[in-house]
């Protein structure tokens, strides 16, 4: 009868549709647990690779700070030979710089010179105040090395305060700084070669930063130009090197307020 038939068949469809949501379940429930180990494996191991990111962020930057914190700490306390190498550095710089320069760069050979004549004026002093007679005095065997070395900063000067009254880019002015450039890099090859290794060996380390703390107050209060007819011994050069500084800093004022005017 086609009643009972269709019932049978609406029965059987019921049982297909249920077994089929069964498998389903089935499917997914087994698929679910399959899933969440893998869920928490990714999760472990990003958690993991990201501890291990900060750890290694952190470690970073810990060691840069203590780099920086070690320039810094090096900076505040390098010693006496060490400022002496760093001035003797800047200036060699200086020269590449202005041997660099074209004939007809008159002005920016101009600029280069005074730099040049002001580096050296201030190191020369330094050395002076400072460093030449606390050697003399205290490190044996440096004494005629240091009487050398003034006799040599004593011609640096005359050439010094002579370049700055000639024409720049004349014959005699390229001369004259022809002969302070080649002075200077003989003078500095002593010094580095036979005064600072005595001194180095004769002082400790700690009596050297000592004295680089001094050299520095020494050096922001120094002449900025030549002054040949100063004493060069102290106290004389320290007494009116005082004088001299105001009076080149009050100089460098003016003339720095006149070209940026
Ligand atoms: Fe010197
Ligand atoms: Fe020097």
């Amino acid at each position: 009868m086609p009643t009972t038939s269709t019932t049978r068949s609406a029965k059987k469809s019921t049982r297909r549709v249920k077994k089929g949501a069964r498998s389903a379940s089935k499917k997914t429930t087994g698929g679910a647990k399959r899933a969440t180990p893998r869920v928490k494996k990714v999760t472990r191991s990003a958690a993991r690779k990201s501890a291990r990111m900060t750890t290694k962020t952190a470690s970073r930057t810990r060691k840069r700070g203590s780099q920086a914190s070690k320039r810094r700490g090096s900076a505040q306390r390098a010693d006496a030979i060490a400022l002496l190498r760093k001035d003797h550095r800047e200036v060699k710089e200086l020269f590449r710089r202005y041997r660099r320069l074209g004939a007809g760069a008159t002005t920016r050979k101009a600029q280069t010179m005074e730099r040049i004549v002001k580096e050296l004026s201030v190191h020369a002093a330094v050395e002076e105040q400072v460093f030449y007679p606390d050697v003399k005095a205290e490190v044996r065997g440096t004494k005629r090395l240091v009487d050398h070395a003034l006799d040599e900063h004593q011609e640096l000067k005359e050439n010094l305060a002579k370049v700055q009254r000639l024409e720049p880019g004349s014959e005699e002015f390229e001369a004259t700084m022809r002969t302070i450039m080649n002075d200077v890099n003989e003078h500095v090859k002593e010094e580095e070669a036979e005064l600072f290794p005595k001194v180095r060996q004769a002082k400790s380390k700690r009596e050297l930063q000592d004295m680089a703390t001094v050299m520095r107050t020494a050096k922001n209060a120094a002449p900025t130009r030549p002054h040949p007819k100063a004493p060069s011994t102290p106290p004389g050069n320290v007494i009116v090197g005082a004088a001299s500084a105001v009076v080149d800093r009050a100089r460098d004022a003016v003339r720095g307020a006149i070209g940026s005017g």
